[in-house]
């Protein structure tokens, strides 16, 4: 995928995930081959008053390739004035998140509900686009409670957006039932601008079936979840290295930035993830839910992925 100069160099790319896609996972995903990587998603509101805390999330690994940084807001003015935020100097591109279902973000209309307000959505890419250096992407559903992603995704071309990614799902949806392959296939065929595929891509089947939509890339988030080797298997190469080295990279990189505290807590689910399907480890597993130490749960994880 290029957008303007910016050559992805392979069609992967690892989704925003809040409170999962942190600069460790950023930075092993990015090394098993994801071509770009997201931020996760950045308040603009925040970013004008509350800096310090958004300067947290703002943390990149020199290892990730495409930096893409997310952000949210439903007032044009204040998104545009946040796109010029030196906070946001270290992306190549700018992401505005239109898909997010979560009720907070949805009732303050923003995220998801800028699919029931054309436009207001509009008026928001095109302000961002002309405040700009760097092309503005922009990440949706299939619509809020039908798919509408037709229209929304002219609307995003005619705005200005550099390309778009599709999620198959509706907000009512959440994350129910299949993403919807038909759909990412119609908006490709579609629109000018290129399109990024995304939804339920966790093997090799789903990423053939994503291909065959015709997308120009390919967006992977829970599929990447305590396998993000995912992307290096997807590109035709197995993966017989160390996980267990895999999942100390991830946490040296975290320790950089966080205490002790924190880490022990918020590592949880992802060191969860990464137990996840290894036969009769279910008593680690049970261990590593309330482990009261990184290197405990380290010492756990070595014993069942070496
Ligand atoms: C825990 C979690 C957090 C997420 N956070 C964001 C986010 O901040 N911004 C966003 O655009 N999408 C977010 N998403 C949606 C994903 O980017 C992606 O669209 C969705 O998970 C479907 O892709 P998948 O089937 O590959 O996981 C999140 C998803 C999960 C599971």
């Amino acid at each position: 995928m290029l957008i303007r100069d910016i050559d992805f160099g392979n069609n992967l790319i690892l989704a925003p995930m809040a409170g999962v896609s942190d600069v460790g996972f950023r930075k092993v995903c990015s090394l098993f081959g994801a071509s770009a990587t997201y931020s996760e998603m950045l308040s603009c509101r925040a970013m004008l008053h509350n800096p310090k805390k958004t300067e947290l999330m703002t943390i990149a690994s020199p290892d990730e390739k495409i930096k893409i940084g997310q952000i949210f807001g439903h007032e044009p003015e204040i998104m545009a004035e946040a796109v010029k935020s030196p906070m946001l100097a270290k992306y190549q591109i700018i992401d505005i998140n239109m898909g997010c279902p979560a009720p907070k973000i949805v009732k303050n209309g923003e995220g998801s509900a800028l699919m029931k307000n054309l436009p207001l959505a509009s008026r928001i890419i095109s302000e961002c686009v002309k405040a700009s250096q760097v092309p503005i992407s922009v990440k949706f559903r299939l619509g809020y409670n039908s798919d509408i992603s037709l229209q929304f995704g002219r609307m995003c071309e005619e705005a200005g957006a550099s390309y778009v990614t599709l999620h198959g799902r509706t907000t009512e949806q959440g994350y129910s039932g299949r993403a919807d392959y038909e759909a990412i296939a119609r908006l490709k065929a579609s629109l000018k601008i290129p399109v990024v595929g995304n939804g339920d891509v966790v093997d090799d089947q789903s990423y053939k079936r994503m291909l065959e939509t015709g997308v120009d890339g390919v967006m992977i988030g829970r599929g990447a979840q305590g396998r993000p080797w995912i992307f290096q298997e997807l590109l035709g190469r197995r993966f017989e290295g160390s996980k267990f080295d895999v999942v100390r990279m991830h946490v040296e990189e975290l320790k950089k930035y966080y205490d002790e505290a924190w880490l022990t807590l918020y590592m949880r689910k992802h060191f969860l993830w990464y137990a996840s399907g290894v036969e009769g480890a279910s008593e680690i597993r049970r261990e590593l839910a309330t482990s009261p130490s990184i290197d405990k749960s380290l010492d756990l994880l070595r014993e069942i992925l070496n």
